[in-house]
């Protein structure tokens, strides 16, 4: 067997099904490292060379002690409750342990980041659309795929060349953790073909933007 580098994050790896994907993981060589409050879980029933951090999905802090501390790049999601009579009795704990700890995973909120030449783009062929005598309609404008925050952090810092400041606080109040567009319908209507979907593309244009605001920046004379 090849040892892999690859570490993977197992929620709920005491359990059923966690324990014998730990073991196909493990029989593929990848390392592996399981949360599980063994609530219903067995901690005998993981390999010796398996860690276990004993604990909820749901705690933001103990996973982003976990995440970066372990060097984990996937993670797969079993972690749950399943008795059914007991989610007729407790919808709002099953909603808590089954729902809401799910989004504890998704590391950053992600978005649909659109370069603005291209949604410049969407709103002329919105107007000719219109201005031909199409009816009135509601268009998603996106790519239809996300990026992380983290991912555009990353993305800022290849661009400038060094670490930035960063502190991860609790999600806002409103914030949806995943915000994509559903772009069929644009692509389709508008006949709209999105040309600059790439990341690093959006983040070098937007730093030209900031930057060319900033040169032009009259500097403040006092009176
Ligand atoms: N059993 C099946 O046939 C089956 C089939 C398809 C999908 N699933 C799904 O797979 C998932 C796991 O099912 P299972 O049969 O292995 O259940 P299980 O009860 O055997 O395993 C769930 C594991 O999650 C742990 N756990 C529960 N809440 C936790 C929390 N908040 N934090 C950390 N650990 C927690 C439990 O201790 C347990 O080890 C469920 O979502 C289930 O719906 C199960």
């Amino acid at each position: 067997m090849m040892e892999s580098t690859t570490t993977v994050l197992v929620t709920g790896g005491a359990g059923y099904i966690g324990s014998n994907v730990v073991l196909a993981l493990r029989a593929s060589g990848f390392t592996v490292v399981v949360i599980d409050d063994l609530s219903t879980g067995q901690s005998w029933l993981l390999p010796p060379e398996v860690t276990l951090v004993c604990g909820d999905v749901g705690d933001c802090a103990l996973l982003d002690r976990v995440l970066p501390g372990y060097g984990v790049s996937a993670v797969m999601h079993f972690a749950g409750s399943i008795v059914v009579p007991d989610s007729i009795t407790d919808p709002i704990g099953y909603y808590r342990n089954n729902t809401a700890n799910s989004l504890t995973l998704i590391g950053a909120c992600a978005r649909d980041y659109i370069h603005v030449t291209d949604l410049a783009a969407a709103h002329v062929k919105a107007l000719c659309y219109l201005m031909s005598g199409g009816a009135s309609i509601t268009l998603n404008c996106g790519y239809g795929c996300g990026a992380s925050v983290r991912e555009v952090i990353a993305g800022v810092e290849r661009a400038l060349g060094r670490p930035l400041p960063q502190a991860e606080l609790p999600r806002r109040p409103g914030d949806a953790a995943i915000l994509v567009a559903a772009s069929d319908r644009i692509r389709q209507v508008l006949d709209w073909h999105p040309r600059l979907d790439d990341l690093d593309l959006i983040i070098a244009s937007a730093l030209n933007w900031e930057r060319s605001l900033l040169a032009k920046r009259q500097p403040v004379t006092g009176h």
